[in-house]
């Protein structure tokens, strides 16, 4: 059996513990053979091969990003697309693949499996927005770095009597926003879930203000202005059709200043928040995840995707999960209700 291992999408801490794992579970308990393909997608239509044996794996698991590389390209938006996977595929003589992704990569999985390539997902994101498992591995590397980021805030804030923005990574999706939030204690937690309410914000600053303490606002940087719209970087899409946003932050330190005439400032967390080594808990889930998609080729169980149930690592099909990524209930924002303002 050979094997070609994949990381799409936006990189995450984790990437390099489920490549090891996958390896090191294949090679010394099946016998199977590997193979690394170069930047996501990409690497499978162009041919773009590496060497992926235990040599190769070794001392990676603490190391962020990823081994084999990573892009957003979407094989279903080139040409040919499928057919030069499998002539790539076969021309390596390689069995099966293992696709280590988010929701672009995995729904591209999804597609290439319905046309017959053997596959296993395994979920990954920094923004845990992947529908179909409790967690993602990369998330709660993001959140400890966005919290710790936002203890350090608070003191600075507290010094000069100032509001400080937080925009942390999120675009559909909040739970960084809400995790380091409320973990960090933040007096305004906004997320691309719920529109926001600017005066509702500023009542909720100036509170602050009153009992003497500096409000700190974290926001996911796909927050949205009730009646107003997400904040682009640049009008430029991928092959996802995704755009680049970031610019909520800056805007809301903007209309805190105005409307309450104090003085605000923002910090974007940004790639931050994906880079350097996972946490223990990412590398112990990434690891999981690597093992049991090793089992589910083994026995040839395609078109399914690793998932995390509860402490279970359980085997979802592609198809069940894909096409809407994973939001935060209102009802979980609410428990927080109370330290708001
Ligand atoms: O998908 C993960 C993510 O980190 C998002 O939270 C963020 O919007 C996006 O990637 C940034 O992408 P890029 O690295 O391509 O700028």
């Amino acid at each position: 059996m050979k094997i070609a291992v994949l990381t799409g999408g936006g990189d995450c801490p984790g990437l390099n513990a489920v490549i090891r794992s996958v390896v090191r579970k294949g090679v010394q308990e099946y016998g199977y053979e590997f193979v690394g393909l170069r930047d996501g997608w990409l690497g499978a239509l162009s041919d773009k091969v590496m060497p992926l044996g235990i040599a190769e794996v070794r001392g990676i698991l603490p190391r962020g990003g990823t081994i084999l590389g990573s892009s957003r390209t979407n094989p279903l938006k080139h040409e040919d697309g499928i057919r030069r996977i499998q002539d790539n595929m076969a021309a390596h003589q390689v069995d099966a693949l293992i696709v280590i992704g988010g929701e672009d990569t995995l729904g591209a999985a999804t597609e290439l499996s319905r046309q017959g390539i053997k596959l296993v997902g395994v979920p990954k994101t920094i923004d845990n927005d992947v529908r179909g498992t409790d967690y993602t591995f990369g998330f709660d590397t993001a959140v400890g770095i966005a919290t710790e980021a936002i203890d350090r805030l608070h003191t600075t804030a507290e010094s000069h009597m100032r509001t400080l923005v937080v925009e942390v990574m999120g675009r559909h999706s909040g739970w960084i926003a809400l995790h380091a939030g409320v973990a960090g204690g933040a007096n305004v937690i906004l997320l691309p879930e719920r529109p926001f309410d600017i005066d509702q914000v500023c009542a909720w600053v100036k509170d602050r203000f009153k009992i003497n303490y500096a409000p700190i606002v974290v926001a996911a940087e796909g927050a949205v202005p009730k009646d107003g719209q997400m904040i682009l970087k640049d009008r430029s899409l991928d092959e996802y059709g995704h755009v680049h946003l970031s610019g909520i932050g800056e805007w809301l330190a903007q209309e805190i200043e105005q409307r309450t005439g104090t003085d605000a400032r923002t910090t974007v967390l940004g790639h931050i928040q994906r880079g350097g080594t996972p946490s223990a808990f990412d590398r112990w889930l990434a690891t999981r995840f690597g093992l049991h998609a090793v089992e589910a080729v083994k026995d040839g169980d395609f078109g399914v995707m690793v998932a995390l149930h509860g402490t279970d690592i359980v085997r979802v099909g592609l198809d069940e999960s894909r096409g809407r990524t994973k939001t935060v209930d209102p009802a979980l924002y609410d428990e927080f209700e109370v330290f708001f303002g």
